[in-house]
């Protein structure tokens, strides 16, 4: 009897066994129908929507034909001119819609952020931020007052000045200001990472200003994108130019008191392209000299703000030993100073640290320039 009973007990556990590879077998075999289901099907056209009547729509093909098609149930009154569809490809019918892919594409290849720096966190730059607040702040913030004037403000400012001396900073310290989308670009990206697409990224980059704003679109190195080309022999340099030409047909489509403004930086204002400068685009320079004295002493200030300072640390010392450094050197002295304290296990730095640093600080940039000039 034992016997038997062993027997049965074993021959269910061999039956479930099977039926569970059983199970395993057809699902697996659904799955692969499906995958090769996926391969027979036919693919759809992607196709533009030019005008909707009922339950039929006008659309556009790839290749510029028109055709009047039907659209189907699900998308009765869904879809609107402009927008793109997937249609099947004998009938046409449109059968699915695409989500708006357009700004999508331009948003992962720039910078958009809201930036929080504040005009405190800038020092001595005191005349180019009334000019600023003056050009951008105002007309953003109360256009109306213009209106009333009757004057146009400028579309754009060029900041010109030698490297590190805070172009960047006033830009986003406007957009802060003025809560406005912060855009950046970069002249040099513009040309080197879009090949081809310069010009249409230039477009999607004001539409989507546009959309977004108040918004300052803020070009860097302007000077890649608007070098005056004496001679433009090769297929680079004319598609750059088509990107340049497109950048100037964008600001003169725009209105002064649109609230989108344009700010672009260069450390080579000697070689722009002077159609850059003409009155409607571009016709506020502001320089962005190096620090005299008295600016190294708000820089100075403001990068030592959350220091903590030995007393021996007099200021008209590290003001007299950095003629000729920039904001950004400054800012790199303050950092280094800081380092060699930590380095030697104090949380106080010596006027010993900032002096040495200002001296390495002095030597790269001697050895940089013997580099750069034999
Ligand atoms: N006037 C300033 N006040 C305070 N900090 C400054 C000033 N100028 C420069 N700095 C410091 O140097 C850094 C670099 O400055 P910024 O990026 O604005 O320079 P830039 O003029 O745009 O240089 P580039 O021409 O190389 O782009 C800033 O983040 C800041 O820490
Ligand atoms: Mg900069």
């Amino acid at each position: 009897m034992e016997g038997s009973i062993n027997i049965e007990k074993e021959d269910s556990v061999v039956n479930s066994g099977l039926e569970k590879e059983n199970r395993v077998l057809k699902e697996t075999l659904l799955n692969l129908r499906k995958e090769l289901n996926k391969f027979n099907e036919r693919p759809l056209v992607v196709c533009e929507v030019k005008n909707v009547f009922g339950d039929r729509a006008m659309i556009k093909l790839p290749n510029g034909n028109n055709f009047v098609v039907n659209v189907s149930k699900n998308l009765i009154n869904k879809i609107s001119a402009s927008d793109l569809v997937l249609s099947e490809q004998r009938s046409l019918t449109i059968v699915d819609r695409l989500e708006k892919i357009k700004t999508h594409s331009v948003e992962n290849f720039i910078i958009i952020e809201k930036p929080s720096i504040k005009w405190g966190d800038l020092g001595g730059l005191e005349d180019q931020i009334m000019e600023i607040k003056e050009v951008i702040e105002l007309p953003l913030k109360k256009p109306e007052l213009f209106k009333e004037v009757g004057i146009d403000p400028p579309k754009g400012i060029l900041l010109y000045g030698p490297s590190g001396t805070g172009k960047t900073l006033l830009a986003k310290a406007v957009a802060s200001s003025t809560n406005a989308t912060f855009i950046e670009i970069v002249g040099s990206e513009l040309n080197q990472k879009f090949i081809g697409e310069g010009a249409k990224l230039v477009k999607d980059i004001f539409q989507l200003a546009k959309e977004k704003g108040p918004s300052i679109i803020f070009i860097d190195e302007i000077d890649a994108l608007a070098a005056e080309r004496l001679d433009i022999g090769t297929s680079g340099e004319r598609e750059v130019q088509r990107t340049f030409m497109q950048f100037l047909s964008e600001i003169d489509g725009f209105k002064s008191l649109d609230n989108v403004k344009i700010i672009a930086s260069t450390n080579r204002i000697d070689i722009l392209d002077p159609a850059l400068l003409r009155p409607g685009r571009f016709d506020r320079l502001i320089e962005v000299p190096l620090p005299k004295a008295e600016a190294r002493e708000d820089i100075f200030k403001i990068h030592m703000r959350d220091m903590s300072m030995d007393e021996d640390v007099k200021l008209h010392r590290l003001v007299k030993d950095t003629e000729g450094f920039s904001g950004a050197d400054i800012k790199a002295v303050c950092t280094e100073a800081g380092y060699l304290a930590i380095r030697e296990n104090r949380v106080k730095v010596y006027l010993s640290d900032f002096l040495k640093s200002i001296e390495k600080i002095n030597g790269n940039d001697f050895e940089e320039n013997s580099i750069m000039f034999g």
